[in-house]
């Protein structure tokens, strides 16, 4: 019997385990520390490598994942994208991060109304793309749209023929029933449908100064935890900034701090100065309105000036269509509690929209709304993000939070990346 186990043990690769699990360590970086930890203690990041460690061992040909970057830093995703991208088995996932399927998904299933749709390309490729089969389906229905209609006015102007040519206009019946037949045989295209966008037009009919915020040697803390020493950088009429950085290193307390200036709950000292005739809106990064059992509808009205069917219409804009609007506030997911918001915020005249981490538990297309909408808005914006694509779409320079300090990036998330990089190979290029 222990000589069938033996046999056994060795037949599953038992004896080779413990050199397995060293490679497969080594491959992760988990070092033994880690190791001997107890893997509740484990931070997110952490956690994540550790189970595809422990999924590597059994050497699958298909990973299946679900929304596996949903709760990573940055840096954890990253090594998730080279890990997947050097991966030689089959991968089926979802995800809604958008810059993570342009690196790591070759292949896109559209799944809508029930139906699926097979882009073959990444994420950016599915954009363009969707867009102009869109288009064409457009372009065919309408010519569909034409022949029928051509057909139509053929068949009446037939009988027409063979109505005057009556008693002998047999053969005008005859020729205007073939084309019925063959019009009753047409398979009908669906118009397609096109996307939602939200018009955003903030009415900004009073612009700020050039100076928008000016933080000077700013010291924050909370409780007695430091989280910014000596910290300054400017905000400029029209800048979009992007606050970075890891979680916990303060960047909400900072926007808050900022607001609580702004909302005169706090004293307006010299390290933060707010401009002159700035008007903010903030969108938190957890949305409340101040009565939620109220319904969309009532909330709504209290900042709209109009008339009940201005509301309606205004609201449509914002695609709350028919009984969306008798929902209660506090039952709204977290792309229409957004969508709420900016419509709350696009009444007044606001100059100046702060956004902490907006794209948060919102879905695609709501995230592309989003985009196109903060495209047209002719303010400043500075918001706090994770989301790559987002901030490569909106941010002009990057403002990322570590060690307490600021650090000032110009352009996009990418831009910020490519900068980092250099410098990383410069400081290495030294040390050699
Ligand atoms: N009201 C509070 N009381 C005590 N500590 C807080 C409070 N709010 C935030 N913190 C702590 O301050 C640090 C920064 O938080 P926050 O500004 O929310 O970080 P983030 O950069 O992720 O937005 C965290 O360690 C957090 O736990
Ligand atoms: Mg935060």
């Amino acid at each position: 019997m222990y000589g069938v186990l033996q046999q056994r043990f060795d037949d599953l690769g038992g004896y080779l385990i413990d050199s397995k699990i060293n490679e497969i360590c080594n491959k992760f970086g988990i070092d033994s520390e880690l190791l001997e930890r107890d893997f509740s203690k484990l931070s997110g990041g952490e956690k994540t490598i550790v189970c595809f460690a422990k999924i590597m061992l059994s050497d699958p040909d298909i990973l299946l994942l679900d929304e596996p970057t949903n709760n990573l830093d940055i840096d954890t995703l990253e090594w998730l994208e080279k890990f997947l991208q050097n991966y030689t088995g089959t991968i089926l996932m979802s995800s809604h991060d958008r810059y993570f399927l342009d690196k790591v998904a070759t292949k896109i299933v559209l799944i809508e109304r029930g139906k699926s749709e097979i882009f073959h390309g990444n994420y950016s490729y599915y954009l363009k793309e969707n867009e102009r089969r869109i288009l064409s389906e457009f372009e065919q229905y309408k010519d569909q749209q034409k022949m029928i209609d051509a057909m139509k006015k053929k068949i009446k102007q037939l009988q027409e023929f063979g109505r005057m040519a009556s008693p002998s206009g047999e053969s005008f019946f005859k020729r205007a029933a073939s084309i019925q037949k063959r019009l009753d045989k047409i398979e009908l295209l669906n118009k397609p449908e096109t996307a939602k966008e939200i018009p955003l037009n903030f009415q900004m009919t009073n612009r700020s100064g050039k100076q928008v915020l000016a933080v000077h040697d700013l010291n924050l803390s909370i409780d007695d935890k430091t989280l910014l020493e000596q910290v300054s950088f400017d905000v400029l009429f029209k800048d979009r900034t992007c606050l970075m950085g890891k979680n916990g290193c303060g960047k909400s307390t900072l926007i808050k701090h900022i607001i609580d200036l702004y909302n005169g709950k706090s004293h307006d000292g010299n390290d933060i100065k707010i401009g002159s005739n700035v008007l903010i809106g903030y969108i938190p990064q957890v949305i409340e309105f101040d009565d939620d059992t109220k319904t969309l509808l009532e909330v709504a009205r209290k900042t709209f000036n109009g008339t009940e069917t201005q509301l309606r219409s205004s609201l449509a804009k914002f695609l709350f269509y028919g009984n969306d609007v008798f929902k209660r506030v506090n039952m709204l997911s977290g792309g229409e509690k957004v969508r709420l918001k900016l419509f709350e915020l696009m009444q007044q005249n606001i100059n100046f929209l702060i956004m902490d981490e907006p794209t948060n538990h919102i879905d695609i297309t709501t995230r592309e709304v989003l985009e196109s909408a903060l495209s047209e808005f002719q303010g400043t914006i500075l918001f706090i993000s994770h989301d790559r694509y987002f901030i490569n779409e909106i941010a002009k320079k990057v403002l990322y939070v570590e060690d307490k300090n600021i650090t000032e990036y110009l352009g996009n998330y990418d831009d910020y990346r490519n900068t980092k990089e250099k410098q990383l190979s410069l400081s290495k290029g030294k040390v050699r």
